[in-house]
């Protein structure tokens, strides 16, 4: 175990330090910045049916699920499709309706999760057209599956999904740049994404350079609150939501994520003098919206107290509103600034795991694949 952790010292700090190889392994043979072109071998027998699709529906569990959040915005944009987002659980629970019109598209790091698994069966029993977004080759999904995508990520060991997030992002991403190819008037829209992609493990490599800089936030900031609050909006909603899946996982702090939209209908009610906030206030098309929203939570909270992940350049704008912390990171275009984004979240809940003394790569009471329903 601990020739396949090398120089870590655990699974889950190796596979976040993976990031910049794990996302080149995802792309790599697909994505042809030179031509503007995307390739998905695993696709190309069901491409005119997927094209002809009336619906793209998405369904998954725990991070799964928070990565297709994560793109939906950009598959409804390049495909002007109708695209909802579902939780396996809640997706069988309902019996959704569906027609074989239809594309339903599984993500999962294992390709075995029980409730995933059993809503490609219901879906199959529908006769919609079902696609893999699969990590494990040979695993039930990627069997059972029409047609689909490797994420070709590497091994995931860690029971916090951490690398299998940003190489689904960037899976689906390249699913929707597919399925628009032949958009005239989205090709300058895809030509600002695929530039985007080619260089997003140079931009995934600067922010681990934050490393030092998390853990003495974790230690300092972070280690002994009762709750926090990771706020964002637009793309960076998933973001937020898949900040505080990982911060509970693996450090059993209470974390909340909480779109920026819905601070005035109740979570400002929660905000006091301990509470740390962290906020995603990354440049795009909701940036002064999330200024609103550091202003509301800087009024009410311990400045000293809030953390914002900003693009380069903007870190002094915060300091000078009273923001006790701000994380820069490379900006880059809006539906990929979520993959950046969410690495120094990994690291702050990999490094309050550590210092809280907890078993980072098996957290109590989780499994790394959830098998039964
Ligand atoms: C478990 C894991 C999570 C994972 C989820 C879905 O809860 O602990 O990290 O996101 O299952 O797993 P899947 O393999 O379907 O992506």
């Amino acid at each position: 175990e601990q020739i396949e952790r090398g120089r870590f010292e655990h699974f889950m700090l190796k596979e976040i330090f993976e990031q910049p190889e794990s996302i080149r392994g995802t792309m790599r043979g697909r994505v042809q910045p030179a031509t503007g072109t995307v390739l998905l071998g695993g696709l190309r027998e069901r491409l005119d049916d997927l094209v002809r699709s009336n619906r793209l529906i998405f369904v998954g569990c725990g991070t799964s699920y928070h990565a297709a959040l994560a793109c939906r915005q950009l598959v409804e944009q390049l495909t002007e499709l109708p695209v909802s987002v579902e939780l396996s659980s809640d997706f069988l629970d309902r019996a959704c309706p569906l027609f074989r019109s239809d594309v339903c598209v599984f993500v999962s790091q294992s390709g075995e999760t029980a409730d995933t698994l059993e809503a490609l069966r219901y879906a199959k029993r529908r006769h919609a057209l079902t696609v893999g977004v699969v990590n494990v080759v040979g695993s039930a999904i990627a069997r059972i599956t029409d047609c689909g995508v490797h994420l070709n990520a590497g091994c995931e060991i860690g029971v916090a999904s951490t690398k299998s997030y940003t190489s689904q992002i960037v899976a689906i991403i390249m699913i929707a740049l597919l399925l628009s190819a032949d958009r005239l008037s989205k090709q300058t829209r895809r030509r600002e994404i695929i530039d985007g992609l080619a260089a997003l493990p140079t931009a995934i490599e600067r922010v681990l350079m934050l490393n030092d800089k998390l853990r003495m936030l974790a230690v300092g900031v972070l280690r002994d609150a009762v709750s926090i609050l990771v706020c964002g909006r637009g793309y960076q909603y998933a973001t937020c939501l898949e900040a505080a899946l990982k911060i509970k996982e693996v450090s059993y702090i209470h974390t909340e994520g909480i779109h920026a939209g819905e601070l005035k209908h109740g979570p400002l009610a929660l905000i006091d003098q301990e509470m740390p906030m962290i906020v995603f206030a990354t440049r795009d098309n909701g940036y002064e919206a999330i200024c609103n929203a550091v202003h509301q939570l800087l009024a009410r909270g311990n400045p000293q107290r809030m953390i914002v992940v900003c693009s380069e350049g903007d870190g002094h704008f915060f300091q000078g509103l009273g923001v006790g912390t701000t994380l820069e990171v490379p900006h880059t275009a809006d539906c990929l600034q979520g993959v950046v984004n969410i690495v120094p979240m990994q690291l702050i809940a990999y490094h309050l795991a550590v210092a809280r003394g907890l078993n980072v790569d098996q957290p109590r009471n989780l499994a790394k694949s959830v098998t039964v329903q």
